[in-house]
């Protein structure tokens, strides 16, 4: 299937048939925290004029929506660090089309945001949290302070979002011990949870990931000793499995990148704060989308049709392996997980 339908037009379709209703859009690559699965300690930022700006990713949100998207995540990098970044929640949140709007988040400025993100029209907030004790959590962030991300948990709840589930990437010897005080935590909260297996993103020094390795499966079997999970028959199209937890209003979630059987029905593409469209986690063919604004200002046509022709560059599936050098050089702060 080389040529488009032209009665696809009004939506994103790629070679394989899947339809990209989707787009996670990262909005800077900075983040206040260094943690040690995603960054370099001393790692170099992109310069201002290389992000897209504010008006740009509106743009974007604005053409995806005018293709069959109705979900934006909103990633970083830390997204809350981007100076006027409610501008840009505000503006996605009056989008028609758009139904989910959503916030991965390091939690570190919710206690100031978290009311302004719900006003804005944001449904749903991810919160990474890979510790709940103090010194350990700032070894993993390497700078990040507890206190203010439980704060930060707080006003989100407060602020009554529809969902809010914390992401925990568990690392052997690191954290694996603390899977079931996590489990705790969701379940006072009446709040989700997510276990992450840890991506070969980047290159990072402060660990071999072949000896940091903790499969979803066996958290799961951690979890089990003290819940009991029924599988949930809420279907993503990414790289999750859900559970309910008996008698508690938590669902508990696997998201093993590893593993290859969700690519067939993949639904999505990224965005980095650079502007190059990723049509595939683990691959590396990409659009440079700054570029094509750049070059043709206001020209929204133009760039709605870069998007269309990106589709036929979307891969089948994308390939990990732990046992290797990464070949996907970019961090995960470029592209938001
Ligand atoms: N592997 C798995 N998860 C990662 N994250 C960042 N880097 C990695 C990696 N290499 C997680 C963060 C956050 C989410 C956006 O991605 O902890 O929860
Ligand atoms: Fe920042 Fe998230 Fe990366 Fe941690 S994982 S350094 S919070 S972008």
């Amino acid at each position: 299937m080389n040529k488009l339908d032209t009665s696809n037009t009004n939506k994103l379709i790629d070679r394989f048939g899947r339809q990209v209703t989707y787009v996670r859009l990262s909005v800077t690559d900075r983040c206040d925290f260094r943690c040690q699965y995603c960054m370099s300690e001393n790692m170099q930022f992109l310069p201002r004029q290389k992000l897209l700006t504010l008006e740009e990713l509106a743009s974007v949100g604005k053409t995806f929506s005018s293709l069959g998207v109705n979900k934006i995540r909103i990633t970083g990098g830390e997204p809350l660090v981007r100076k006027n970044i409610i501008w840009l929640f505000e503006q996605l949140g009056q989008m028609e089309q758009i139904k989910d709007l959503t916030l991965t988040t390091n939690g570190s400025q919710l206690h100031k945001y978290a009311k302004n993100l719900k006003s804005a029209g944001v449904t749903r907030i991810n919160i990474s949290l890979d510790s709940l004790k103090a010194k350990r959590f700032n070894d993993i962030t390497r700078v990040g302070d507890l206190k203010q991300v439980l704060k930060g948990i707080d006003s989100a709840i407060a602020a009554g979002f529809d969902k809010i589930k914390l992401n925990s990437v568990i690392m052997k010897n690191h954290n694996h011990d603390e899977i079931l005080d996590l489990v705790a935590f969701a379940i006072e909260r009446n709040i989700d949870i997510s276990f992450i297996e840890e991506m070969p993103l980047g290159i990072i020094n402060s660990h071999g990931r072949d000896k940091t390795f903790y499969s979803s499966d066996e958290v799961r079997k951690d979890i089990e000793a003290k819940y009991s999970l029924n599988s949930s028959n809420k279907k993503t199209s990414g790289p999750s499995d859900y559970y309910d937890i008996n008698n508690s209003d938590t669902s508990v979630g696997f998201i093993s990148p590893h593993s290859h059987n969700f690519c067939e029905n993949c639904n999505r593409v990224r965005v980095t704060a650079e502007g190059r469209l990723l049509l595939c986690l683990g691959q590396e063919h990409s659009v440079d989308l700054r570029d094509i604004i750049r070059r043709n200002p206001g020209d929204l046509e133009k760039l709605r049709n870069s998007l269309i022709e990106a589709m036929k560059l979307k891969p089948k599936s994308h390939e990990f392996n732990v046992n290797v050098e990464p070949v996907i050089l970019r961090y995960m702060n470029m592209t938001g997980g």
